[in-house]
């Protein structure tokens, strides 16, 4: 079985490949019940975007929450990430280990950069992201040929530089002071088509007099404002004239 989250589709469509070559289940994981029914035998495997250098904490509260039925044959996860996941396999191995569990395998791959609610935080250019969704592209049969054959004690991570501080003192920081839904404003430009409700993973956002309104349990995945077919969403004034990105299926 798969469980995977995903903001803006990079990590959906590595989840859905890898679960198409292995055959596995796939489930989402803000709509997937924390109590799962494993076969015998069967591996689980977890997908899900790097998010301040280590997973989102909303992958970290469901694999606290888990309850599995049967001790599972491999644990392993593949993170997307736009630069580097840093001790992102630390934090996810430790939260592991808590639900007893021990993580076999992990994989990190670098997909279009889409943060840009953060000043100076850009989307990669075109190219750059075609040429890094080309690379995962030729890389997944080699993950898939690990994953089946059950590898064990094989740790791939894009570590970047100062891993240990981006992951363990500004990733908390990052999570206080920069993850809220209360600077998220709408333009004029808006037409009520409710896209940015449908898209938001959390179900954060109500349609109110045909313009979105925030719930308040937001994880700036900026899925919202990627989706919106007028550009009508912007973080403060931060992700004015930065242009949108959502990955799209071929
Ligand atoms: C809130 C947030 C934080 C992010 N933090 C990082 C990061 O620390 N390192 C990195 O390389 N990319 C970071 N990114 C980029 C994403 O990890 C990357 O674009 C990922 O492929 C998005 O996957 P998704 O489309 O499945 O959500 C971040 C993106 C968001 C939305
Ligand atoms: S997606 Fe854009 S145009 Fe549609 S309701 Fe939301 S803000 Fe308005
Ligand atoms: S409100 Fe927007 S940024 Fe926040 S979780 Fe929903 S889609 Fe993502």
């Amino acid at each position: 079985m798969i469980v995977y989250y995903s903001g803006y589709g990079n990590s959906r469509w590595v989840a859905q490949t890898l679960a198409d070559r292995l055959q596995e289940r796939l489930a989402f994981l803000p709509d997937t019940s924390a109590e799962i029914a494993l076969q015998d035998g069967e591996a689980i495997g977890f997908v899900f975007p790097v998010y301040a250098w280590a997973p989102p904490r909303l992958v970290l509260d469901f694999v606290r929450r888990m309850q599995l039925n049967r001790r599972p044959s491999h644990v392993w996860f593949a993170c997307t990430c736009g630069d580097e996941g840093a001790f992102t396999r630390q934090v996810f191995s430790r939260a592991l280990r808590k639900a007893g569990l021990n993580l076999d395998a992990c994989f990190c791959l670098q997909m279009p950069e889409t943060y840009i609610a953060f000043p100076g935080f850009a989307l990669d250019t075109p190219a750059n992201a075609q040429r890094k969704i080309d690379d995962v592209r030729n890389d997944l049969p080699r993950i898939v040929e690990l994953i089946s054959r059950r590898e064990r004690q094989h740790f791939e991570m894009i570590w970047g530089l100062f891993p240990l501080t981006k992951t363990y003192v500004l990733q908390p920081l990052f999570y206080r002071f920069i993850i809220t839904d209360r600077h998220f404003r709408v333009t004029d430009e808006c037409i009520g088509c409710g896209r940015c409700a449908k898209e938001c993973p959390l179900h954060n956002i109500r349609i109110e007099d045909q313009h979105p309104v925030w719930q308040g349990n937001c994880t700036h995945c900026m899925s919202c404002y990627h989706h919106c077919p007028k550009n009508a969403i912007h973080y403060a004034r931060i992700t004015q004239g930065k242009g949108q990105y959502y990955f799209k299926e071929e």
